[in-house]
């Protein structure tokens, strides 16, 4: 098991992979455009965000969502520690490639 599956354990308050719920799906989010999945009610702040995610996008909204993202509906404090996020990352492009993101 990858050290972030344990980080991702924060995430799933309001996050799951393959379906959305508080929060948008993560199945995909790997160069995904901010704001992008279809029938999700995300924020005007990050519709209009411009923001594509990677490792380097990633790792600096969630050290500070609100920060990076002023207005986001994502009320979360964020992970200040570097190599958890690090950790996080490494699990969330590792969990986009597994049967539950690609099925279907
Ligand atoms: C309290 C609930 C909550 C928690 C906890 C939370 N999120 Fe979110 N997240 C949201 C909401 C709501 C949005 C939509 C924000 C918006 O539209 O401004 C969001 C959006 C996102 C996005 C943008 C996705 C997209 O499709 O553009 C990413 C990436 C993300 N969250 C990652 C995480 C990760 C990783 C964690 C764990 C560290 C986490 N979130 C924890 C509620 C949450």
């Amino acid at each position: 098991m990858l050290k972030g599956e344990q980080v991702y354990a924060r995430c799933m308050a309001c996050h799951a992979l393959a379906f959305d719920r508080v929060g948008p799906r993560h199945c995909g989010l790997i160069g995904r455009r901010a704001g992008s999945v279809p029938g999700f009610d995300y924020s005007a702040a990050m519709k209009r965000s411009k923001i594509v995610w990677d490792e380097k996008t990633l790792d600096r909204f969630l050290a500070g969502p609100l920060k990076m993202v002023p207005g986001s509906t994502m009320t979360y404090d964020g992970i200040s520690d570097r190599r958890e996020r690090a950790d996080l990352i490494a699990y969330l492009k590792q969990a986009g490639q597994t049967a539950e993101c690609t099925k279907r």
